[in-house]
C-alpha cells in the first residue's frame, strides 16, 4: 500500500489541505476560511486557535473524503503566512492575538531596531520593516509589558501549528529570515539582534531545513486519527517559498510572480542576494544550499477586488475584467487612464512605507468605472515592474518566472505583467495548489521519497506570456508618472 502525503497551508484567508500519494496524485483537498481581525487603524490580527481548529476541520474533510488514502499518511508537509508573531508562555499558552505579516502598527519600532544595532543592515540582511516579526516584539514590549515578560516562545504561524501537531518547536530557514533574528548566510539565529529585542535563543524554536524532518506526529493525534504507523512533519517553509517548491523554483535562476492579495516577485539564488536599502526581502530557501531574494508587493489582488467593491463590480470581476480589456484596446482610452497608486495597506518593496496609502491621480469628467478598474490593473503591474528593478539592482538574475496566484487567472493581466515587465511569464496548466503542494513536496522529500530534482519538477505550462515591445513603449510614460505620483503622495503626507 503506497505511503501518503499532507500538505497544509496556514494561509491568512483559509486554511488549504492537500492528500497526495508518491506520485504527487491529488488525492483529496480541503479548504477552511480565516477571518480577520482589524481592532484598530494598521492592526492586523488572528487567533492562532482558530487556525488549529481549521487544520482540524480540514483534516477531518481530507479524511472523510478519502479515508482509505488518509490512513496511510506517513508526511506532513507545512506552508504557512510569514512574519507573524504568535506568542506563548511557558506551557505553550498563547498569550495574545497573533500580530500577522499585514499588520503595519510598528513602524516606531523598526526605527529603534535599526538604530539600537550598528550593523543591523549587515546582520539582518534585511530592512526593518512592519511587517516583520522583530518589531512587532518591540511593540509588544512596549505596550503591553506583562505578556512581553510573560512569553517563553515565539513562533511563526505555521510553526504554531507544527507545535500543536507534535508539541515540538521547530522552525524552518526559509520563514526564519522574515523574523529579522536570523543569520541568513549562515542559517543560524543572530544572538545580537535577538538581544536588541530582549529576547534569546531560549525564546526561538530550533531550526531545520524545509526538506529535514523536525518532528513527528504525536501519539494522540495518531490515535484520534486512526493512524497506525509514524508521521514525520518535515520543516516546511513561508508560503512563498513553498509555493516556489511547488512550482520547481528550486535552482538559482528559477523565479516566481504570485498574484494573490498581495504580490510577490521571488528569485532562487545560490548564495545570499541583500539589497535592504530598497526593501528586497533576502532570506533562505526552503533547500539546504539555497537562498531566495523576495520582492512584496502588499496590495495585488486585493487592489482589484477594493476597486471593484467600489464601483458595485465584486460580483462578477470576470466581466468586468472583460470590460476592463475592451477598454485597453482603445489606446486613446488607455493613454488618458488615471493612475492609481494601490498602496491600499501601505508598501514594502521598493518604499518599505506601512503609511503609503492608496491614489487616483488625473481623473476627468470623462473616465467611468472601467477607466478606473484599468488604471487598478496597471498599477499593480508597476509595482511589479518597480519590484523586478530592484531585484535586478540586487543581482537576482531570474532566467525564467512562472506566473500564480488568484491573478494569474485572467491572461489579460498576465500579459500586462509581461508587457510592463518586459519578462516572459509562464502559466502552469491545472489547478492551483500552492504553498500546500510545496509543502506536500516537503513531506516527500524529509521522508526520503526521492531526490529534489525527481520530486520537484516544473508543471506543464499552458502558455507563456511574451513581452510585446510596442505596449512597452505605451507603458513607459504611465510607469514614469507613477513611479512620480508617490513621491507626491509622500510629500502631502509629510506636510
Ligand atoms: C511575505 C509576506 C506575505 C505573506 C502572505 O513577506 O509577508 O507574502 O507571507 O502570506
Amino acid at each position: 500500500m503506497t505511503a501518503t502525503y499532507l500538505g497544509l497551508d496556514i494561509g491568512t484567508s483559509s486554511i488549504k489541505a492537500i492528500l497526495v500519494d508518491a506520485s504527487q496524485a491529488l488525492l483529496a483537498e480541503a479548504s477552511v476560511p480565516l477571518d480577520i481581525s482589524r481592532p484598530h487603524p494598521l492592526w492586523s490580527e488572528q487567533e492562532p486557535e482558530a487556525w488549529w481548529q481549521a487544520v482540524l476541520a480540514a483534516v477531518h474533510k481530507i479524511k472523510t473524503a478519502n479515508p482509505d488514502a488518509f490512513s496511510r499518511l506517513c508526511g506532513i508537509g507545512l506552508s504557512g503566512q510569514q512574519h507573524g508573531a504568535v506568542l506563548l508562555d511557558g506551557e505553550g499558552r498563547v498569550l495574545r492575538p497573533a500580530i500577522l505579516w499585514n499588520d503595519g502598527r510598528s513602524g516606531l519600532e523598526c526605527e529603534e531596531l535599526t538604530a539600537s544595532v550598528p550593523d543591523f543592515l549587515a546582520r539582518a540582511s534585511n530592512l526593518a520593516m512592519a511587517g516583520f516579526t522583530a518589531p512587532k516584539i518591540l511593540w509588544v514590549k512596549k505596550h503591553e509589558p506583562d505578556i512581553f515578560r510573560a512569553t517563553r516562545k515565539v513562533l511563526l504561524p505555521k510553526d504554531y501549528i507544527r507545535f500543536r501537531l507534535s508539541g515540538v518547536y521547530a522552525g524552518d530557514m526559509s520563514d526564519a529570515g522574515g523574523t529579522l533574528w536570523h543569520d541568513v548566510a549562515r542559517r543560524q539565529w543572530d544572538d545580537v539582534l535577538l538581544d536588541a529585542c530582549g529576547l534569546d535563543r531560549s525564546v526561538m524554536p530550533h531550526l531545520v531545513e524545509g526538506s529535514d524532518v523536525s518532528a513527528v506526529l504525536s501519539d494522540t493525534l495518531k490515535r484520534d486519527w486512526g493512524l497506525g504507523r509514524e508521521v514525520v512533519i518535515a520543516g516546511g517553509a513561508g508560503d512563498n517559498a513553498a509555493s516556489a517548491i511547488g512550482v520547481g523554483a528550486v535552482n538559482p535562476g528559477d523565479g516566481l510572480l504570485s498574484v494573490g492579495t498581495s504580490g510577490v516577485l521571488f528569485a532562487v539564488t545560490d548564495r545570499l542576494i541583500a539589497h535592504p536599502e530598497r526593501g528586497l526581502h533576502a532570506m533562505c530557501h526552503a533547500l539546504p544550499g539555497r537562498w531566495h531574494g523576495m520582492a512584496v508587493t502588499l496590495s495585488a489582488a486585493s487592489a482589484l477586488s477594493w476597486v471593484a467593491g467600489l464601483i458595485g463590480a465584486s460580483g462578477d470581476l470576470g466581466a468586468l475584467v472583460q470590460q476592463v480589456e475592451t477598454f485597453a484596446a482603445d489606446s486613446d482610452l488607455c493613454r488618458n487612464a488615471p493612475i492609481f497608486l494601490p498602496y491600499l495597506t501601505g508598501e514594502r518593496t521598493p518604499h518599505n512605507d506601512p503609511e503609503a496609502s492608496g491614489l487616483f491621480a488625473g481623473l476627468r469628467a470623462e473616465h467611468d468605472r472601467i477607466a478606473l478598474a484599468y488604471a487598478a490593473m496597471e498599477g499593480v503591474a508597476f509595482c511589479f515592474a518597480d519590484d523586478l528593478a530592484v531585484m535586478q539592482e540586487a543581482g537576482a538574475r531570474m532566467t525564467n518566472c512562472v506566473l500564480v496566484g488568484g491573478g494569474a487567472r485572467s491572461a489579460f493581466w498576465g500579459q500586462m505583467f509581461a508587457d510592463v515587465m518586459g519578462i516572459a511569464l509562464d502559466l502552469p496548466a491545472g489547478a492551483e495548489l500552492g504553498g500546500a503542494l510545496g509543502a506536500a513536496r516537503l513531506a516527500l522529500l524529509a521522508s526520503g521519497a526521492g531526490s529534489v530534482d525527481e520530486i520537484c519538477p516544473r508543471p506543464r505550462m499552458e502558455r507563456r506570456f511574451m513581452p510585446d515591445h510596442e505596449k512597452a513603449a505605451h507603458y513607459a510614460p504611465r510607469l514614469a508618472r507613477f513611479r512620480a505620483l508617490y513621491r507626491v503622495e509622500r510629500a502631502l503626507r509629510e506636510r
